[in-house]
């Protein structure tokens, strides 16, 4: 697809600086088709499939605030490995196949649909800033959006005509997308109502596998879910990171704790 960095993996592979390897991914040999702010696309020796390599940088406000965080390439290969297990035993297609070591997941490829699809149950972060909600406001039924990928235009929130205008994804795409959106939210907040934490929002990346299969891609990790311990309401997800909470890693760590003991 044209919108797709994935369709430029030439340019891409200049971009990250000409030798076209990975010192950090499980293979010295797989090229890194694309370098993300939070992960790496490798070449794997299966060309249906690629390697997902999970990186410690975090960023945040369109790539303004950025650090290295030690261990949360591992935590977030793991929470999300395990989200994509418990969604697929429950009827939801994904690209995930397998993990390879701490950081590294085998998955399919995919013609990723340029859009990030965002539920929200309670209200928070850019909902309230752009519309003025009052925070925590519970949301239902939930709300669903669409934002746009695109890091030249710092990721605008679009509604389904702009989409159809832009050609990012036909109205059938979209039905398909929000069917498939609404259950994995039911399903999660299930998962996480299980071990004490609210899931307040989270985005979710899909796309297309060369027959046409709609699939779950990218990742769901802290990095982008908004996740409250609901007892104490104390925030572990990214905004420790965005609001300089600190103890960034250690709340990903306790969620991944509290999932293994599940
Ligand atoms: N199965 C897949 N097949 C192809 N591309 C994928 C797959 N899963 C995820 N991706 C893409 O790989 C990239 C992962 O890197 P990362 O999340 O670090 O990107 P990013 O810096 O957030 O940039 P982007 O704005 O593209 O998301 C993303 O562009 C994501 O859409
Ligand atoms: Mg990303």
């Amino acid at each position: 697809m044209a919108h797709s960095k994935l369709s430029l993996p030439v340019n891409r592979v200049a971009q990250i600086g000409g030798s076209g390897y990975s010192p950090a991914a499980m293979s010295d040999t797989s090229k890194v088709l694309y370098e993300g702010k939070a992960k790496q696309v490798l070449e794997s020796a299966d060309p249906q499939h690629y390697i997902l390599h999970f990186k410690n940088s975090a960023t945040a406000f369109n790539n303004k605030k950025k650090a290295e965080l030690e261990g949360k390439g591992v935590v977030n290969q793991k929470i999300s490995a395990k989200i994509f297990q418990y969604l697929q035993e429950n009827g939801i297609a994904s690209h995930y196949v397998k993990t390879l070591n701490d950081t590294d997941m085998l998955v399919k490829k995919v013609t990723i649909i340029p859009l990030e699809v965002v539920l929200r149950n309670t209200a928070a972060g850019s909902l309230c800033k752009r519309l003025g909600i009052k925070e925590k406001q519970e949301l239902n039924p939930t709300l669903l959006e669409f934002y746009y990928k695109k890091d030249e235009l710092e990721d605008p929130l679009v509604t389904e005509d702009h989409i159809r205008i832009l050609g990012l994804a036909t109205p059938s795409d979209l039905s398909e997308i929000k069917t498939v959106a609404h259950k994995i939210n039911g399903l999660m907040i299930t998962f996480f109502e299980k071990i004490g934490v609210k899931l307040v929002d989270f985005k979710l990346e899909f796309g297309r596998d060369d027959r046409g299969h709609l699939l779950l891609a990218d990742e769901i990790s802290p990095d982008g879910c908004r996740l409250w311990d609901m007892k104490t309401m104390e925030i572990m997800d990214k905004d420790r990171f965005r609001k300089d909470l600190g103890n960034v890693i250690e709340s990903y760590n306790e969620i991944y704790r509290r999932l293994e003991n599940s």
